[in-house]
């Protein structure tokens, strides 16, 4: 048994270096036609030469997830280029950002009108995309365990990921008459496995996919400061996973095996969110079988190829 994504075309919204890139190729890995959105150019772009350098076919789809006007538009490009759409990755998100005190409305709106207009508008056309082309396609949004858990500095993130938690299910049930299913992936802060991404790091001697912003200068003397995170510590099979673990997990949701499969969440976190909240692993476990690869190029070949 083979699962494969032949004859379906995808698209992935926010196909940034990290997770969307890696979903995307994951998708043209198993079969899958792409198309790469994102709100810059570049990075749509990068994700395609990524695709094509591993053998997949794929279109770069500029736009402003957000925006009616632009996601019609670039769906009319994927129907235009491909006739159909099967697969629809809500990823782009606006990442970061500050706790409850801290806060301001302009970065509060504009990160929740990402979230909640950019799942809203791309589910609703891909979905009438499909049910008018008779198509019983697979919606995946993705989330975070800020969906699920409430952690310090992150209000506007916390907020949206966890309306997005019930947006999944209802948007389950809307389409479940057409046999279209929406589910939902969380995300555990993967390692970034992009070579293209990793030698950009190189370079610059970047260790840190999202350094925490600087601290505001005069803060009151009433402030108090907030925990820290441990994304690497407290995993029980120790190991982090990468964007190719994801795009592995997503690409079999969006198969047909997972035909009856609608309005779930999925992780790929070691037993991270299984965990009892006061339970800390030991270290020095075994660790999983090797990671199977996705990404099949060289960093000469990314070199080559821009
Ligand atoms: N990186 C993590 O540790 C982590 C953990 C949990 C969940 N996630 C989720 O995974 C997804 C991808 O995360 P990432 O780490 O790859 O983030 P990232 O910031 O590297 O990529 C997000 C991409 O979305 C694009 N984008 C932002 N606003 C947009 C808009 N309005 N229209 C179109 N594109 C837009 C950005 O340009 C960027 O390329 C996000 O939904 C994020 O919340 C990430």
């Amino acid at each position: 048994m083979e699962i494969s994504l032949e004859g379906k075309a995808a698209l992935v919204t926010g196909a940034g270096p990290n997770i969307g890139s890696g979903i995307a190729l994951a998708l043209a890995r198993y079969g899958a036609k792409v198309a790469c959105n994102d709100i810059s150019t570049d990075a749509a772009k990068a994700c395609v030469r990524r695709i094509e350098r591993n053998g997949g076919e794929a279109i770069a789809v500029t736009g402003d997830v957000s925006s009616e006007e632009d996601v019609k538009r670039y769906l009319g490009e994927v129907l235009e280029t491909w006739g159909r759409i099967d697969i629809l990755i809500n990823n782009a998100a606006i990442l970061g950002g500050r706790g409850l005190l801290e806060e301001n409305l302009g970065f509060f709106n504009r990160a929740v009108t990402v979230a909640a207009a950019g799942n809203f508008l791309n589910s609703k056309h891909a979905a009438i995309a499909m049910i008018e082309r008779g198509i019983k396609g697979s919606i995946v949004s993705i989330l975070s365990s800020n969906a699920w858990q409430g952690a310090g500095g992150v209000i506007a993130y916390a907020f949206h990921k966890g309306g997005l938690a019930n947006f999944v299910r209802a948007a389950a049930m809307d389409l479940a008459p057409y046999g279209i299913r929406v589910n939902s992936f969380s995300p555990t802060a993967p390692t970034p496995d992009n070579p293209e991404l990793l030698a950009e790091w190189k370079k610059t001697g970047r260790t840190e996919l999202r350094p925490r912003p600087q601290e505001p200068a005069g803060r009151p003397d009433w402030w108090r400061p907030g925990g820290r995170f441990d994304v690497r510590g407290m995993i029980p099979m120790g190991v982090p996973s990468t964007p190719t673990d994801i795009g592995h997990c997503v690409a079999w949701m969006c198969s047909d095996y997972a035909r009856l499969i609608t309005g779930c969440d999925f992780v790929v976190d070691g037993g991270a969110r299984a965990k009892y909240w006061g339970y800390i692993p030991a270290a020095g476990n075994a660790g999983p079988v090797p990671l199977i690869p996705l990404d099949v190029t060289t960093m000469d070949e990314v070199d080559a190829n821009g």
